[in-house]
């Protein structure tokens, strides 16, 4: 049977590259995910992490018996990794987002073995989406988990599995398997696919006997059901189920891979995209890998969090992987919480010579092969994002797409209007407003915003204000055209980037959201639009000063909620009830409320007064939000996104602070320092003390290995010092 073993405790790392002569003493003890160097939130030199650096592992091999197999398991290292085992060259995998294994049977010695990587984190130009230049940052280290896998000279290679007339009576599951045989002679094994569902429980299976031929076979089985029988996977219940394929011999199991899946139809059309026979309008937006301080190398945690930032606080239904296949464990996030994904290949722009076209095709396989069973990916994108045509190599990508995985459609992201349309369907930045019609269909709008309205979370009102208004603009013009299935905006986060693009900081604020996930007021209209059923959102894009604006005054206030009307008093004065701007947005599910103030209460030489809006359903009160008129710190506030951690020396959670005015509102232009200090087996990471941005930011806290409590203070100068405790429990405790 296979063992699969977590292999990411135990690592030695050299920030250079050396040869296995150099003693382990020069190394430092690491665990996966890595980042091959620790960097500020901005202000930073991406050469910084351009260099070679030498990944150690010495381990014993688990006892094999005969005919077994070792293989090691990376899921992804960046950017391009030689392995040696015990000085023997395995070979070098040029590419940092998908995964790659290598058999090391052949190589392994009694005792102690070592596995070296040489990992070459440079942009080198053979491989995407190095070239050219490049808007986003790619960073270095073994920044994925990795795994030791022992299995059977005969085993599971893969397992794709694939749902078909799910809203018929007979809901069908086809399951397509590669067995690889590495026994030299046939084998005749039988094998068995169990359905189970989201509890475990058994649904249905087949069993049939198997020859394997030498090394490949791909064998596919058909499972019929009743409609009854199958739960839906859904964007507000998704439901999961397993599938479960075991190879067995005489003496039991050979091999077992669970897959987990979903039933669900989901189709661009030229009318609009459907979930499940029913149009869906698509609001999303783009997400990159990549965080402060620790480059892509974010555990499990913060991975998951960010597709429930992206589902719940932000309330998308679809979000692109701009520009590169994501995490498993982002994706199995977005499996489970019903978030559907634009998954794309690797690049920016530029289109490379015919080895890197290759290195593009296999990784646009190796990105298939790994989510092709996942109920939320919908689109594969097969284009180099933004690239010039290429009919052949378009073609190939398409082709491919479409022969590794027959049930979805493609797309290939561009900015070219006249560009071929090679794909199913055709997928546009549309970064001017009004939006463009259609010219082909399925339409759908991977990018808009971004470049066109950088703005920080200390940028003056007036721009915040417009800002998130030309989110909402895009939305509202987007959901009331038919040929439009939807659009995902530039971007979630602000992100690192090179020099040629940003701020000058190397930051592109492009997010709704700033780099460390703290919301903008874009991030409030986003939030607006969520069914308020799920949760009431109220929030007053204003600082409620008189003199921010140009020209000054606070007219008009914009409001994002999905209230249906909001009173608005200023003081103890009542200033009438509002509803939204439905004129003006008429799509949107919940439009802005845009409030012309009666001059009165604003003027010159008169103090401004609290402002108080509670917002109303169905004429009952749901929120209520106080913004404090004197503009003063009254707290510093500290959070932890998460009260328990697990002691396994690489999962971490988001320690935010901000400072406050009386009512909690952020006050943007408090850039005062904040000093963290964590007492307790864990580390914080990230810039200590820090100024903060926008009067907001965060650190991560990493959990070391020992369980226990972590006290976290931080303070700042003349507000009283906020405090708040993590618990670090046992692995596989709870
Ligand atoms: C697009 C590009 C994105 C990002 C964006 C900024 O052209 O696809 O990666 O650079 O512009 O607005």
């Amino acid at each position: 049977m296979r063992t699969v073993l977590a292999f990411n405790d135990g690592w030695l790392y050299l920030p250079q590259q050396v040869d296995d002569s150099v003693p382990d003493s020069r190394f430092e003890p690491v665990r996966l995910p890595h980042t091959n160097v620790v960097l500020p939130h901005h202000n930073f030199d991406n050469a910084e992490y351009q260099f070679i650096s030498t990944y150690r592992r010495r381990f014993s091999p688990p006892p094999l018996q005969a005919g077994q197999r070792l293989y090691v398991d990376f899921e992804g290292a960046m950017l391009a990794s030689t392995v040696w085992l015990n000085g023997a060259r395995l070979g070098e995998v040029r590419g940092g987002f998908t995964p790659f294994s290598f058999d090391l049977t052949d190589h392994l010695v009694p005792g102690e073995n070592l596995l070296t990587v040489h990992l070459d984190s440079r942009e080198r130009p053979d491989i995407p989406p190095y070239g050219f230049v490049v808007d986003y940052l790619t960073f270095g280290g073994i920044y994925r988990e990795a795994a030791l896998r022992v299995v059977d000279e005969v085993h599971l290679a893969d397992v794709f599995v694939h749902t078909h007339d799910v809203l018929s009576q007979q809901p069908r599951v086809v399951i397509e398997t590669a067995l690889r045989n590495l026994a030299g002679a046939p084998r005749d094994l039988a094998i068995r696919c169990e359905l189970l569902d989201g509890d475990q429980l058994p649904l249905a299976h087949v069993e049939e006997p198997v020859s394997v031929p030498g090394e490949r076979l791909t064998a596919r089985h058909d499972i019929a059901l009743q409609a009854g029988d199958v739960r839906l996977w859904a964007l507000d219940d998704p439901a999961l189920y397993t599938l479960r394929v075991t190879l067995l011999d005489e003496g039991g199991a050979v091999d077992r891979v669970d897959t987990r899946f979903g039933f669900r139809e989901a189709r661009f059309e030229a009318g609009g995209f459907t979930l499940n026979g029913q149009r869906l309008p698509l609001i999303g937006l783009n997400r990159h890998q990549t965080y402060p301080y620790i480059g892509a190398a974010a555990p499990a945690r913060l991975q998951r969090r960010d597709a429930e930032i992206i589902k719940w606080d932000l309330g998308c239904n679809i979000v692109r992987t701009s520009h590169y296949p994501q995490s498993r464990h982002f994706l199995d996030r977005c499996d489970e919480i019903g978030l559907l994904v634009f998954e794309e290949i690797p690049g920016w722009q530029h289109i490379g010579d015919e080895a890197w076209k290759q290195l593009s095709l296999d990784t646009l396989r190796a990105m298939i092969e790994r989510d092709r069973s996942r109920p939320a990916i919908v689109l594969w994108g097969v284009r180099i994002n933004e690239s010039a045509d290429d009919e052949a190599f378009y073609r190939a990508t398409n082709a491919l797409a479409h022969q590794l995985d027959p049930t979805r459609q493609t797309g290939g992201v561009r900015y070219i209007w006249e560009s071929q349309f090679l794909e199913d369907v055709f997928t546009f930045n549309d970064f001017g407003f009004p939006l463009r019609e259609p010219v082909h269909t399925p339409y759908l709008i991977t990018e808009f915003g971004g470049h066109t309205f950088p703005t920080k979370t200390w940028d003056a009102e007036e721009r915040a204000v417009e800002h998130a208004l030309r989110h909402a603009r895009v939305h509202n013009q987007q959901l009331g055209a038919p040929a439009i299935t939807g659009a995902i905006g530039w971007c979630a986060f602000d992100y690192n980037t090179h020099q040629e693009f940003g701020s000058g900081d190397h930051i592109c604020y492009h997010g709704v959201m700033d780099i460390f996930r703290l919301p903008k007021y874009a991030a409030a209209f986003y939030a607006s639009q969520i069914d308020p059923a799920r949760r009431v959102v109220l929030q007053a894009a204003t600082v409620w000063s008189m003199g921010d604006r140009s020209g000054g005054g606070v007219n008009p206030l914009v409001v994002f909620s999905n209230c249906d009307a909001i009173e608005v008093f200023i003081g103890e004065e009542r200033i009438g009830r509002f509803e939204p701007d439905r004129a003006t947005f008429p799509h949107l599910p919940h439009a802005p409320f845009v409030i012309a103030l009666p001059q009165q209460h604003i003027t010159w030489g008169r103090a401004l007064a609290d402002l108080r809006l509670i917002g109303t359903l169905a004429g009952q009160p749901a929120a209520e939000q106080r913004i404090a008129a004197d503009g003063l710190p009254r707290a510093l506030a500290l959070a932890a996104d998460d009260r328990e951690l697990v002691a396994d020396g690489v999962d971490m959670t988001r320690i935010a602070f901000r400072i406050v005015d009386r009512y909690g509102n952020r006050l943007p232009y408090a850039n005062q320092v904040v000093t963290l200090e964590a007492d307790g087996p864990a580390d914080l990471i990230g810039e200590n003390p820090f100024a903060l941005a926008g009067g907001q930011a965060a650190l991560y806290l990493r959990a070391r290995c020992t369980p226990g409590e972590v006290r976290i203070r931080a303070t700042t100068p003349r507000l009283p010092p906020a405090e708040i405790t993590v618990t670090l429990r046992a692995p596989g405790s709870g």
